[in-house]
């Protein structure tokens, strides 16, 4: 018994010496300003990682938060992933960072995050390397949105999607948001359908590794992060034989048409136009085959959970509130009037969704999708009266900043009308959900057309009602403790 009193004794002082005095220890600019006020906890290493990861529903900010900011104020000092922290619950603060990437902050996600997504991930670069693969990403984005076919396909699977409802009663909801959003991510991005083999193979890795992101660094055979490091593994693999099959059919099909040869079987399959991210990003010669294949992976996974997410988040609210859902349907009832019938979605139909637009923001205000970012200062840098260490770790929370009373009034009242009357120029600051500055997400749009096609028609064909214990959590990637339960009432119109 006395040994393991002082085996916890000991690791108590040690906790206290390696968290609280060598982080204070390096300390050069004291004269910049003082620390934040803050803890930092009694756990070596770990200090109050713990009880900041603690779940919550994701549409409050969480006990450690609230308890800190009561206490502390809204920039505290922790230590959390290991390192000393500077927490941010400001707006002010937190858009100083996120518009002083590479500047003064960096990006720096955990061990575990570049175990997985490997060395050249977007999240992971930084730096020149960024910038180059950033730019690719911003042009992709660009040129698919400008092709019709991808529009087209949002909505049919929608609406595939919505058919296999019709003779249900219940469905668990995010697992048909996820089928979707795959769907349409990997016909986006690889050109594959949902019945080609390789489709489902790649799904299965793609989930194992996801499992991945989230666990313990522990490189043992059978953990998930090491089945996740084998099931990347098999991804790459997968994309680079997918890439060297297009290139073989590029080769043929210039030839054929070098040398005539316009008719025939074989022509109808080669002169098809591919329409997907791989297909424009292999005529960019300014990324190895690696980055082409990472830059892959970062679509695929930036495009599934969290706009799965988004889907299920609005479901949610709009079951929540009838004056949401009899304003959506009036907007798209007017949208589909002015169509012929059977005639596709455009731009312009987007467009004139003003009010799910609303929708869509106001679920992410209240959803908060992605509850924060990581970051790291690169100096010692002074914000008002704090001194910001160099190499310490600074989370800017996105969510504390949504659900703030002294920025949004009513905070926790899912009200979309709000959005009426904020002029775009305003909301930078206080309202953040893609993040900001030169790391925004460069799939806002891509994910706020596919949610608003997919309640296009949802709207139209269905009313639906949710369970009250079926709550978004916050792990802090978010999921309904359920799994968000519809329980469906078909209408054919
Ligand atoms: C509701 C849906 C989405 C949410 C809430 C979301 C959120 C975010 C956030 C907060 C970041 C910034 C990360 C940081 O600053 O460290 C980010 C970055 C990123 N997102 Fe999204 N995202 C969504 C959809 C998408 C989609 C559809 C794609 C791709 C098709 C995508 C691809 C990316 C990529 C590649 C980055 C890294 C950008 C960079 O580092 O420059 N995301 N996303």
């Amino acid at each position: 018994m006395l040994v393991f009193w002082l085996v916890i004794l000991v690791g108590f002082v040690f906790g206290l010496i390696l968290n609280h005095f060598l982080p204070l220890l390096f300390l050069k600019n004291k004269r910049l300003g003082a620390l934040p006020r803050g803890s930092f906890g009694y756990l070596p290493l770990l200090g109050e990682t713990l009880p900041f990861l603690y779940p919550h529903p994701s549409t409050t900010i969480g006990t450690f938060l609230q308890e800190h900011c009561s206490r502390y104020g809204k920039v505290f000092k922790s230590h959390l992933f290991f390192s000393p922290t500077i927490v941010s619950c400001d707006q002010e603060l937190n858009y100083f960072i996120l518009q002083n990437e590479d500047k003064l902050f960096e990006c720096s996600y955990p061990k575990t995050i570049h175990g997985v997504l490997g060395k050249i991930s977007m999240l992971v670069v930084v730096g020149d390397t960024h910038k180059r693969l950033r730019n690719v990403a911003l042009s992709l984005v660009t040129t698919i949105k400008s092709k019709p076919d991808f529009l087209t396909h949002i909505e049919k699977t929608t609406i595939q999607i919505l058919d296999s409802w019709k003779h249900k009663k219940q469905v668990i909801f995010c697992q048909e948001a996820r089928k979707f959003t795959f769907n349409v991510i990997v016909k986006q991005v690889l050109g594959l359908t949902p019945e080609e083999p390789q489709t489902a193979q790649i799904l299965e890795d793609f989930l194992t590794f996801m499992r991945g992101l989230i666990s313990f660094p522990l490189y043992i055979p059978g953990t998930p992060y090491a089945n996740a490091v084998k099931a990347r593994i098999r991804i790459s693999s997968s994309v680079k034989q997918i890439i060297k099959e297009r290139r073989n059919n590029n080769i043929i099909n210039n030839n054929n048409i070098n040398n005539g040869n316009f008719c025939g079987k074989m022509n109808i399959n080669f002169q098809e136009k591919r329409n997907d991210f791989l297909e424009i990003l292999l005529g960019v010669d300014t990324l190895s085959d690696d980055e082409k294949v990472s830059f892959v992976l970062d679509a695929l996974l930036g495009g599934y959970e969290t706009t799965s997410i988004l889907m299920a988040m609005v479901v949610h609210f709009v079951a929540k509130s009838p004056a949401t859902l009899e304003q959506l349907k009036a907007e798209h009832e007017g949208i589909r009037s002015k169509k012929k019938k059977d005639v596709s979605l455009n731009w312009e139909d987007y467009k004139m969704m003003a009010f799910t637009l609303n929708v869509i923001n106001e679920s992410l205000r209240c959803g908060n999708i992605v509850k924060f970012v990581h970051r790291k200062a690169l100096k010692d840098i002074k914000f008002k009266d704090y001194l910001i260490p160099s190499g310490w770790k600074v989370l800017p929370i996105l969510s504390t900043v949504h659900l703030d009373p002294s920025v949004h009034s009513n905070p926790l009242e899912f009200h979309p009308w709000r959005w009426e009357t904020q002029r775009q120029d305003q909301t930078g600051k206080k309202f953040t959900p893609f993040g900001g500055g030169s790391r925004c997400c460069p799939g806002s749009e891509l994910a706020r057309v596919e949610v608003a096609f997919f309640i296009h028609h949802l709207v139209q064909n269905f009313r639906w009602s949710v369970e009250d214990d079926d709550q978004p959590i916050a792990h802090p990637y978010v999921e309904f403790q359920r799994g968000l339960v519809l329980n469906l009432d078909h209408f054919a119109i």
